[in-house]
């Protein structure tokens, strides 16, 4: 049974429809925001949810942001992690516009703080009968997949992410732990933006159910919000 449910990234979009959905589910969550002042739906949620929730502020672009959740979380057990923040970067991601400017902090974001923050918590999870994590990564970041080049800076971090997905799998199955790579599908958020094809509610169900039916036998795959496998 999932008891403690870990969400970054859940000011808006697939964080806080993940986050909501558990809350419905009577589960305990822990999520993270930048800005709590700023996070209106999330102080909703806790006035309604009271003690089932709990709300850390954690900007992965802050190097000390493993020390402050860890901190946070104390000896919590964490049954469940998600890894949902990310960041796509500018738009020009073209061959011909592409250039350094801001793709070290997506990098940042997308790739090196989970896996720092992931190294933090690793204790915390340790401690659970659960042991899962799941790291929100993106078709766009599939090598076989890529059918249509640029996105430069955004497809490189969550190919990237995918690998570290991949080494965590390995390194972590000892301890029974389960780390699988989740593609949300394409999602109308401000991501996502208006013409994407799935609402943040099938999204989320879809995430759900995969999360619900997989397991250490899973680990180190990456899996559409519909269930299916994907090529790395
Ligand atoms: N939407 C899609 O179609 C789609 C497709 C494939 C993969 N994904 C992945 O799904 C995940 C969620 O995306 P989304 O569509 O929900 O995006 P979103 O609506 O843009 O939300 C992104 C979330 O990440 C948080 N975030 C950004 N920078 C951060 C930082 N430095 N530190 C901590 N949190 C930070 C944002 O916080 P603030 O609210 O404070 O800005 C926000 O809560 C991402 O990993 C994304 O790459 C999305």
């Amino acid at each position: 049974m999932i008891k403690k449910i870990l969400v970054t990234g859940a000011n808006r979009g697939l964080g806080l429809g993940l986050v909501k959905k558990f809350l419905r589910n009577n589960e305990k969550v822990i999520c993270t925001t930048r800005n709590i002042s700023k996070s209106k739906e999330l102080i909703l949620c806790k006035e309604k949810y009271n003690d089932n929730l709990e709300i850390c502020e954690l900007d992965l672009l802050d190097k000390d942001s493993p020390n402050i959740l860890s901190n946070f979380l104390g000896d919590e057990t964490i049954d469940l992690f998600i890894n949902n923040a990310g960041v796509i970067g500018h738009s020009a991601q073209h061959f011909k516009s592409v250039s350094s400017n801001n793709w070290l902090d997506v990098l940042k974001v997308n790739l090196i703080a989970p896996l720092l923050i992931t190294q933090s918590i690793i204790k915390n999870i340790e401690k659970s009968s659960e042991r899962k994590i799941y790291f929100i990564s993106s078709k766009v970041g599939s090598i076989e997949d890529n059918k249509s080049g640029g996105m430069y800076i955004y497809r490189s971090s969550k190919t990237a992410l995918n690998q570290v997905v991949k080494s965590l799998s390995i390194d972590l199955k000892p301890l029974g732990i389960s780390v699988i790579s989740l593609h949300p599908g394409w999602v109308r958020t401000e991501m996502g933006g208006p013409n994407a094809l799935i609402s943040v509610e099938e999204s989320v169900n879809g995430m759900v159910d995969v999360i619900s039916n997989t397991s250490i036998i899973n680990s180190g795959q990456f899996i559409n919000y519909d269930g299916t496998r994907l090529p790395w």
